[in-house]
């Protein structure tokens, strides 16, 4: 089988390293790629946003099954592209991926659909929103969202009125997410420990493949604003069988369902964000694709060949409802640039990573690029150091034995990923 892998990041790094070890592969290309993986296999640069160059690329290459990383390819239409040109591609049409690229799109099929979620109203006229919150519809605090993708920034728990009312001046009026925060979700805010709950699937049918603990506050103890994710564990201990079982039948199922029953079949990876309140578990959102960094902590976990899980999901064919999962533990610590979130520095010469290696941890790289035959850092969220093993006070050990051993100046990272599974198990 020959393999296309879409994107740049440490997820990608990861899809592939995960690809690689299987039998039925052939090659793998990636585009755009990054250093990291152009270690693994052949990368061409590519726009990511822009289907036709995709569908080109694949075509070009004679390759089997495209698997798409992150969500822009997917909300512009890749894979209606791809299957308009009978090509066979993982991720969900345009029309599916609005569980991701739509909030309001996502809470109303959830109503529709009995799926446990906050209660929640949609606005687009700020006079409207702001009698909302004054109302006390929802309480405090409350929950303001805009509606379309807006980089993981576009979420305010504001503890206040006065807080509530700046967050919808700040979309609806200013703005400030363009087009993406011209609609807003306002919604009750719920209360408990957040999972991340994985699975793929072909349409129909999904299996789960793993769950995870994101961290994504850019400080120790869940604290200062929110990034991309620095850092995350897997399994999630919150998460036993009868849980997952649950999750399965009150959630995914009726999702998969009624995408199904409305006319947009949701191919691909699915990746539930829940609360796990003191009524049972509830959605805070839908990604259509795997998370960064959960990817790196749940991908080594499936114990069985990938890539024909993931060519049968494409297929539609997807013939088996469970996949195998190793009980090892996963911790993988992200190595931040100076400045971020806000901002993020460049060009710093990153050393070490051969002697993390060495050291029993894979290094998955983000943002990295090679200067005059050096490797240097190139945005934000640089590097994942991953570590596995059969505790999770061991694995975060080996994690940040790794980590000491990775440097570049401005370097910057959480010193207590992976804490809260011990406390929780
Ligand atoms: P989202 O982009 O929807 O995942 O929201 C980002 C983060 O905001 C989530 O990971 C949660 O930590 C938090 N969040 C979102 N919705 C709620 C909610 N209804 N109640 C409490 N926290 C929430
Ligand atoms: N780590 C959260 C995400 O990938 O959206």
């Amino acid at each position: 089988m020959r393999l296309l892998v879409i994107g740049s990041g440490a997820r990608e790094h990861a899809l592939v390293a995960r690809l690689s070890a299987d039998p039925s592969v052939t090659s793998i290309l990636c585009a755009p790629g990054n250093p990291g993986i152009s270690a693994l296999c052949e990368v061409v640069q590519i726009d990511p946003a822009n289907p036709d160059a995709i569908l080109s690329l694949a075509e070009r290459e004679r390759i089997d099954l495209t698997v798409i990383g992150p969500e822009l390819p997917l909300s512009v239409g890749v894979a209606d592209r791809f299957a308009a040109a009978g090509r066979r591609l993982l991720g969900p049409h345009a029309a599916a991926a609005r569980l991701e690229s739509s909030k309001a799109f996502a809470k109303a099929f959830m109503a529709r659909h009995g799926v446990p979620t906050a209660p929640f109203t949609t606005c687009e006229d700020p006079g409207e929103a702001l009698a909302c919150v004054r109302a006390g519809t929802f309480g405090l605090p409350v929950v303001i969202k805009a509606d379309g993708l807006a980089a993981g920034k576009g979420v305010v728990i504001a503890s206040d009125l006065a807080e509530a009312e700046a967050a919808i001046d700040d979309a609806l009026t200013n703005r400030r997410f363009g087009s993406a925060g011209a609609r807003i979700v306002i919604e009750k805010c719920l209360i408990g420990p957040e999972v991340s709950f994985f699975v793929l699937s072909d349409g129909t049918r999904a299996i789960p493949l793993g769950t995870a603990q994101d961290h994504k506050r850019i400080f120790d103890d869940d604290r200062g604003p929110n990034t991309g994710g620095m850092g995350a564990f897997a399994p999630s201990p919150l998460v036993d069988a009868a849980m997952s079982e649950r999750i399965m039948s009150d959630i995914v199922d009726t999702v998969i369902g009624g995408m199904a029953a409305e006319g947009y079949p949701f191919r691909g990876f699915l990746y539930v964000g829940l609360m796990l309140t003191p009524s049972g578990p509830q959605v805070i959102e839908f990604n259509v694709r795997l998370g960064d960094p959960e990817a790196q902590v749940i991908l080594p976990l499936v114990d069985e060949p990938l890539a024909p899980l993931l060519a049968a999901a494409a297929a539609g064919d997807l013939r088996q409802s469970t996949c195998a999962l190793s009980h090892d533990r996963l911790v993988g610590v992200v190595l931040a640039s100076r400045g971020y979130p806000e901002s993020s520095e460049s060009g710093q010469p990153i050393a070490g990573i051969a002697d993390a290696e060495r050291a029993g941890v894979v290094v998955y790289h983000a943002a990295t690029a090679t200067e005059n035959g050096r490797l240097v850092t190139a945005g934000g969220r640089v590097l994942t150091v991953v570590a596995r093993a059969p505790s999770y006070a061991e694995a975060i050990g080996r994690a940040y034995a790794g980590v000491s051993l990775v440097s570049f100046d401005g370097a910057h990272y959480r010193t207590d990923i992976g804490r809260k599974a011990m406390s929780e198990s």
